[in-house]
């Protein structure tokens, strides 16, 4: 880099970083307020911290790929917002391959147990145990998948040493790094869940007299550290065979609500590559990730939807977000029926986005009044096979990566350890998921069989949404979000805002959400979202007001080349690039 170059790239991370801390102190702000849009060519990274967001700046700096950069951002996740997601958890990317104009999916959801049965999350009196109850401790971890997903992602597109991109987490995580604001509410608020319950947990997010530590104090994490050695040193042999696996299956025989995970279990623990769903929406083609997470069908169902009205035209209005209630609540019912891992469920996938069914499915939108809740539909499909829908609803965790790299490569990755600290159950420095709760709990209802019940072996239904936008075959949009089962929501609610209506990404990850399960409206309070209570009242919507907490991250590649980027301001994330 010249000395130009670096001066100008010192001075855009320093107004970035500040800008960052600005909005993490503004507790208070309106969620809408837009932090200052990001502009840069040619590579860009949007992550959900300033330390994490840097790492990948540093290595495409360096002429690294995306694949290069995910490393290293994911890694520092992992020590700098480990209540979200890690190697611990699981992971869905999408990425594109410049060169040979392919996008590929890739599957690092965690597995359940081969011992695992439709009983598992049954008490003993045959009723499914309580969410706290079947969260806490070794049962709700499923094999964990993000690190072979990330050694797979490097070993087919990566270009820098692998040991290289582990380093400034480890180096991070031995110097110590001080916990930031949102972290620090984090641990007091997972004091209410059980974190401290467990001894590793407590020893590292509590102080001796069992307060939660605070922001700014600093976290170092040598455990951590060596095992992100041990891996630099010999991939992700360690974790799935080795050391690093006997640990996981020890840790996991918690004395309380112990889990029945095998070294067989991550010794067998595979990536899958995975055909993407796309959807044509006006002139664009909006990709996403298959099953077994729900996110690409129903995102691509809402937008389906939404594509018999000019949602243009309507603007931001009541009129427009009554539709798009409307839309969502269809899609979220067929979402419970339909969607599970189908690798061990027969799925309508292609039929629920058939473009003649979407439209028979928009028909029933009146556009004068909100319907109670929708009944799933009967999409084109050649199985006879009826499930009992799925009420589980999934706890917001989890974190969301978008990458372009200066060859042109560029990816978008939604990675959890499902719900805020996971299990609780921490070993090697790193906290394990709790994924398996993202089953269903009950396995059928009313006699029939419900398609995500849990199976050995089986991987749970996400609603994460990692999405590619394209246009004329070119990629335009990275987006992507956390959330649990209102991600869909937030990543449909950018869409909108961006393909229909003009929104920049920063703009667009600000704007208020307005979300729908197939249930009541959440508007999100103290934004303009909330300013549509009283007309979508008249309609007959049931509204509530509540914070909604998205990490929505985006990166528009604008005609020219150009890069602009927007970072969630209700998180801690910002965007950077050249
Ligand atoms: N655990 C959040 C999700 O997979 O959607």
């Amino acid at each position: 880099m010249d000395t130009m170059n670096r001066c100008v790239a010192l001075l855009f991370l320093a107004v970035v970083l500040l800008g960052a801390l600005l909005i993490a102190q503004d507790k208070d702000r309106r969620a809408a307020t837009p932090a200052a849009q990001v502009a840069a060519s040619p590579f860009m990274v949007a992550a959900a911290n300033p330390l994490a967001t840097e790492a990948g700046r540093a290595v495409l700096a360096d002429g690294g790929t995306a694949a290069d950069a995910a490393v290293a951002v994911q890694a520092m996740l992992n020590l700098v917002e480990p209540q979200s997601s890690g190697i611990g958890g699981g992971a869905f990317l999408l990425y594109w391959d410049a060169s040979e104009r392919r996008l590929i999916t890739l599957d690092g959801r965690e597995k359940a147990p081969m011992a695992a049965d439709e009983t598992y999350w049954l008490g003993p009196d045959g009723e499914p145990v309580s969410w706290w109850d079947a969260v806490v401790g070794g049962r709700s971890v499923g094999v964990p998948g993000t690190l072979k997903l990330l050694e797979t992602l490097h070993g087919r597109y990566g270009s820098q040493p692998w040991a290289d991109l582990l380093r400034p987490a480890i180096d991070t995580a031995d110097a110590g790094f001080e916990i930031s604001p949102r972290l620090a509410e984090s641990i007091a608020a997972a004091q209410e869940r059980q974190l401290d319950r467990f001894e590793t947990a407590r020893a590292y997010f509590f102080n001796p007299d069992g307060t939660p530590k605070a922001a700014g104090t600093v976290l170092k994490n040598p455990a951590f550290a060596n095992t992100l050695r041990l891996i630099a040193e010999q991939g992700s042999a360690p974790f799935y065979e080795g050391e690093i696996a006997a640990d996981i299956v020890s840790a996991v025989r918690t004395d309380i609500n112990p889990g029945i995970l095998t070294l067989e279990d991550l010794a067998a623990y595979e990536v899958v590559e995975r055909e993407p769903v796309c959807m044509p929406y006006r002139a664009f083609e909006v990709c996403g990730m298959g099953p077994p997470t729900s996110g690409g069908l129903t995102v691509g169902q809402i937008l389906g939807m939404l594509a018999t009205v000019d949602m243009s035209a309507l603007g931001p209005s009541a009129e427009a977000w009554h539709l798009y209630i409307e839309a969502a609540k269809l899609a979220y019912a067929d979402r419970a029926l339909y969607m599970a891992d189908s690798d061990y469920v027969a799925m309508p996938t292609k039929g629920l986005i058939d473009a003649g069914y979407l439209a028979e499915r928009a028909a029933l939108i009146d556009p004068d009044a909100a319907m109670d809740t929708a009944e799933a539909g009967s999409p084109p499909w050649d199985e006879a096979a009826l499930w009992a829908p799925d009420t589980q609803v999934e706890r917001p965790g989890t974190s969301h990566f978008v990458i372009v790299d200066s060859h042109g490569d560029m990816l978008s990755m939604t990675t959890t350890i499902e719900t805020g600290f996971g299990s609780r159950v921490m070993t090697r420095g790193f906290l394990l998921n709790n994924e398996l709760t993202d089953f269903a709990r009950a396995p059928g209802a009313d006699g029939q069989p419900v398609a995500n019940r849990v199976e050995g072996g089986k991987r749970p239904r996400s609603s994460m949404s990692p999405t590619i936008v394209f246009k004329d075959g070119e990629p335009v949009l990275l987006v992507g979000s956390p959330g649990g089962s209102r991600i869909i929501n937030y990543v449909a609610n950018a869409l909108v805002a961006m393909l229909d209506w003009g929104m920049d990404p920063q703009a667009a990850v600000a704007m208020g959400h307005v979300v729908n399960r197939n249930g009541a409206t959440d508007l999100e309070e103290g934004t303009e979202a909330a300013d549509l209570a009283e007309a979508l009242r008249a309609l007959g919507h049931e509204v509530n007001l509540r914070p909604l907490e998205s990490g929505l991250h985006a990166i528009q590649i604008l005609d020219d080349g150009t890069l602009t980027g927007g970072a969630d301001p209700r998180r801690e994330g910002v965007v950077l690039g050249r």
